[in-house]
């Protein structure tokens, strides 16, 4: 596989240890941290070392992986209760990303119900974790290919809104996998992406995997987006997701949604690029989507740097739920899904 345009990787597995490259540090530094127990990868989802749908599935999987290795150091009858647990600390992370459960759930049929007589159970959950890693990946390349064909009409910038790249998934990226293989094949000009307040995704981690890969990039403040389509500027916003209900509403980085609203009236397509391993078949419809609430203080200041009236409270919700209407087009391995209604996503996720 050509590494053209994708040279990052945040989460390693090395010498029988967890490695994720600390986002809450970039671009400034680049330091992986090491993780051996999985309590502590657990706190390190909550806290945003790693972050991005599939990336803090992947971590949780490799988690497991941790988790059985200190309950087999420890002994005892009780491992598979203790396991139960350490599942149900990961899965408690962060609320609204269906990747964290559905990698778990993945992780716990394999642990579960391992046979009596496996040799090394630690062997077969890593190479569990190992694919739903490495499928990760293919799944992006292959979103790559479908949503780029997608863009006709070349020559254009694209917007994009936080950070969907190589840093939120196992490598390469699902909006940012797209865009990456779109100015491969010369369907896109430049990269515009929101700066992503409060936490900062497109100006700290997009801008830097982008620059890093050779892909010319402009920040914006996420307010100027509406500007940006009235000026002819993008034909396309590309965007990940968080959780995609059945009926095709899109769970995403709070902004998404006044993006998409901006993009219809100016008739500029929104295109969501998202495993099935993001699409939550369980849930009719986005409003059932639990949205995480984050503290007051990435509102009321700037990194360490209080910037707002003392006295002033803040809202922080960390997602919002772009309802199927505003969107042109679902991209996932599985194929594309154009105005997405429930009948479509049915038959879409039913493909082998
Ligand atoms: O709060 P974050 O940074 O974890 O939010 C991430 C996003 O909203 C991404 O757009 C989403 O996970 C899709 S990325 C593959």
């Amino acid at each position: 596989m050509s590494t053209a345009f994708d040279t990052i990787r945040a989460i390693l597995w090395e010498e029988g240890k967890l490695k994720l490259l600390d986002q809450r540090l970039l671009p400034q530094q680049e330091l992986y941290l090491e993780y051996e127990e999985p309590r502590a990868v657990a706190d390190a989802i909550r806290k945003m070392v790693v972050r991005g749908a599939p990336a803090i599935g992947i971590t949780a999987a490799y988690g497991v992986v941790l988790a059985l290795k200190q309950r087999i150091a420890e002994g005892g009858s009780d491992m598979a209760a203790k396991l139960e647990q350490d599942l149900a600390y990961l899965a408690d992370a962060r609320p609204t990303a269906v990747n964290l459960a559905w990698a778990l759930k993945r992780m716990g049929k394999v642990l579960f119900n391992l046979p009596e007589e496996t040799q090394d159970p630690l062997a077969v959950m890593l190479a569990e974790a190992r694919a739903i890693h490495e499928e990760d990946i293919a799944a992006n390349r292959r979103m790559g290919e479908l949503g780029a064909a997608l863009i006709t009409e070349a020559g254009y910038g694209v917007l994009t809104h936080c950070n969907t790249g190589s840093l939120a998934t196992g490598g390469y990226g699902t909006a940012l996998g797209v865009i990456r293989s779109a100015f491969a094949q010369q369907r896109i000009s430049r990269v515009y992406a929101d700066e992503t307040r409060p936490w900062l995704q497109g100006a700290r981690l997009t801008a830097w995997e982008l620059v890093k890969d050779g892909i010319p990039v402009t920040l914006l403040a996420d307010g100027a987006a509406a500007a940006l389509m009235q000026q002819g500027r993008v034909k396309w916003v590309i965007v990940g997701s968080d959780r995609i209900s059945a009926n095709g509403d899109v769970a995403n980085k709070i902004g998404t949604y006044s993006a998409a609203v901006a993009a219809k009236y100016h008739g500029v397509k929104v295109m969501v690029v998202a495993p099935t391993s993001t699409v939550d078949m369980s849930l009719a419809s986005g409003d059932l989507i639990p949205i995480e609430q984050r503290g007051a203080e990435e509102v009321l200041s700037l990194g360490a740097q209080r910037v707002a009236a003392e006295g002033a409270e803040a809202w922080n919700p960390a997602f919002d739920v772009t309802p199927a209407e505003l969107v042109d087009a679902i991209v996932t391995e599985k194929g594309v899904v154009l105005n997405p209604t429930a009948e479509k996503m049915a038959q879409m996720m039913e493909k082998s």
